[in-house]
């Protein structure tokens, strides 16, 4: 297992999201959503088709009210706590979650194996 610091907690704003490109592929492969306070990661890959991104502009991976997790591709929904579709073509799937270790000094680190898998 190899872990590597994705960012401080304060650099992910209460109710917003942030991607991040930890493995430098060019493209955002993980997102971390911040909300009442908890934070939820997540692979950015919506489990609707193939290997579809979320958001349609960096970053923007909630629906208006920062309410839930939203894919742009074809609207599909997801709780930001569980990550479970609740709306859209992929009810009840669920997007992959991330496991956050965070660490002294509000460090979010994560496994760097999780995020190869795809
Ligand atoms: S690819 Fe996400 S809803 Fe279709």
């Amino acid at each position: 297992m190899s872990k590597v610091f994705i960012a401080h907690k304060s650099d992910i704003t209460e109710g917003q999201a942030k991607g991040f490109d930890p493995l430098n592929q060019g493209r955002d492969s993980l997102f971390i959503v911040h909300k009442n306070g908890e934070y939820y990661g997540y692979k950015d890959i919506c489990p609707h088709y193939g290997d579809t991104t979320l958001p349609w502009k960096k970053d923007k991976y909630l629906d208006s009210k920062s309410d839930q997790i939203v894919c742009a591709a074809h609207g599909a929904l997801f709780e930001i706590r569980t990550g479970i579709c609740t709306q859209g073509p992929c009810k009840n799937q669920a997007l992959t979650n991330i496991e956050l270790d965070i660490r002294q000094h509000n460090e979010i680190w994560v496994d760097i194996t999780t995020i190869k898998e795809f």
